[in-house]
């Protein structure tokens, strides 16, 4: 047998091993990437999610309501402004008064309690003025923030301050 056919041989059978073995790194490379972006992207977005969020909220500069779409006086509605809840209360004299509706204690959603003639934050006991949002009582260290009420062509329109 000539020299130059072994040779072609063993190369032959030496290749066949070698690329199986390419392939299965190329196979388990793959799967290792997509494991990783399965795991990191879930990350990522719980991470970036407060970041979206305000980034979101800062290009909201307005919201509006059709005043066809709201209660009646003494009563409150609930929207959102951008990402966060907000709060739109209708006097019993007509005013309208919004406010962000995020205790400013551990951040529960506050609610408007007719009855009570109060904002009340269920979490804690925090107790707001319905008309200016200051603290009444309880843990809050902060007022709620107070939103620009116009009402404009059979619309409500809550802006920044
Ligand atoms: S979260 Fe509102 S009083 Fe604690």
């Amino acid at each position: 047998m000539p020299d130059s056919a072994v040779t072609a041989s063993q190369e032959n059978l030496g290749s066949a091993p070698d690329s199986r073995r390419a392939l299965l790194k190329i196979g388990v490379g793959a799967m290792s990437t997509c494991y990783a972006a399965a795991v990191a992207y879930p990350v990522y977005r719980y991470l970036a999610a407060p970041a979206i969020r305000a980034r979101e909220q800062g290009q909201i500069t307005a919201v509006s309501i059709a005043s066809k779409d709201l209660p009646g006086p003494n009563s409150a509605t609930m929207f959102l402004f951008g990402s966060r809840p907000a709060v739109l209360i209708h006097h019993a004299d007509g005013r309208y008064n919004a406010f962000d509706a995020v205790c400013s204690h551990l951040g529960c959603t506050v609610r408007f309690e007719p009855q009570n003639q109060r904002i009340y934050c269920p979490c804690h006991g925090g107790t707001y003025d319905m008309n200016t949002g200051e603290v009444i009582a309880g843990p809050p260290p902060r007022p709620l923030k107070p939103y620009r009420v116009e009402v404009t062509d059979g619309n409500v329109v809550i802006s920044r301050t």
